[in-house]
């Protein structure tokens, strides 16, 4: 038999998922179900790095985990758990800790964000936010990361941290792992007023979550950032158009190629496209939020999944950091 390549991803449990992770990653995640040995978690300890207030943490994992399993992940196919139930991958973060260098850490876009955004707290576990991502793949020797082009910076230093880890000690523990998105280019969904990527953090209000209503969805769509349209034939897309038709082309809407031909045309009218592509979204979106909200009444589900996950991830990592105290000699007896 040939022994299936392993894929790990994580999502933070303040995270709510939206489209922007839904077509940049989760879709393919569950893809990715088939063919490869698959983690996905919940990653509870990354969220302490900006919300050290905990009263809503359990409720953000049994959110999460919903809407992950809602999407179509599958707890037989998959090992879904959340991160702190897997004690293994901290003391890899220990170890690699050795390994980062402040230098490098300080460079990293994510952390000179977060420093800026929340001066009062830049906190150790901020500035190795990336030790502990490269830890979460590692620990199961991942080679392939469904994750958006947002996470490519600390992809890279999750392969340093590995080569490093292999050259300082001489044996080949970890294989390097790469960003991975079947085929295609990673996928970036904008917000929907154009400046900046889908995210909850920077522009929720121009952010389309699974939790929304179908009302929230249509008046998020109708306010979308349009113009008055192509004054030519064959005219160039603006960004924010582009993206429009992206997720109406990924709701698998029947009317995208009307649309279009409507723009090649210099004839479209926004007001139409957007009518559309809000009862595209919500004819979309709305079944996973149901099944989502099913599975959040029912602890007992979520609990099973996370029981027999963290048991799952547990021992793929307990091999590991068998493997790497073996090769730093961290063995006594
Ligand atoms: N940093 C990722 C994000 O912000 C979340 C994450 C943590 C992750 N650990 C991971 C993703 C490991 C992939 C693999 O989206």
């Amino acid at each position: 038999m040939v022994k299936k390549e392993v894929v790990v991803s994580g999502i933070r449990s303040t995270g709510v998922l939206h489209l922007g992770n839904y077509f940049g990653a989760l879709r393919n995640n569950v893809r990715m179900q088939e063919e490869y040995h698959c983690f996905f978690f919940v990653a509870d300890w990354h969220s302490l790095t900006t919300h050290p207030d905990t009263k809503g943490l359990s409720a953000g994992v049994h959110r999460v985990l919903a809407e992950y399993l809602a999407s179509g992940l599958d707890p037989v196919k998959s090992v879904l758990y959340a991160q702190s139930e897997v004690p293994e991958i901290a003391e890899l973060y220990l170890l690699l800790n050795m390994l980062a260098y402040k230098g490098e850490l300080e460079k990293t876009a994510s952390f000179k964000d977060k420093a800026r955004s929340q001066p009062e707290n830049v906190n150790a576990g901020l500035l190795t936010y990336p030790v502990l991502m490269a830890s979460d793949i590692l620990v199961h020797r991942a080679v392939k990361v469904p994750v958006g082009k947002d996470q490519g910076q600390h992809l890279e230093m999750t392969r340093n941290f590995a080569q490093r880890f292999n050259h300082r000690y001489g044996v080949e523990v970890f294989p390097e792992p790469y960003a991975f998105n079947f085929g295609e280019d990673l996928l970036r969904i904008m917000g929907l007023d154009g400046s900046g990527k889908m995210s909850k953090s920077e522009n929720p209000a121009s952010t389309l979550f699974i939790a929304d209503s179908d009302d929230e969805i249509r008046k998020k769509i109708m306010k979308a950032k349009t113009d008055s349209g192509p004054t030519a034939p064959h005219s160039a897309k603006p960004d924010y158009i582009e993206n429009l038709f992206l997720l109406m082309r990924l709701t698998g809407s029947a009317a995208v190629e009307a649309y279009e031909t409507a723009y090649a045309a210099a004839t479209i009218r926004y007001g139409d496209m957007k009518k559309q592509l809000a009862e595209d979204i919500v004819a979309f979106v709305s079944p996973i939020r149901q099944r989502a909200r099913e599975l959040e009444a029912q602890p007992e589900v979520l609990d099973g999944v996370l029981k027999s996950g963290a048991e799952r991830a547990r021992a793929s990592a307990a091999r590991t950091l068998g493997e790497v105290r073996k090769a730093m000699g961290l063995v006594y007896r």
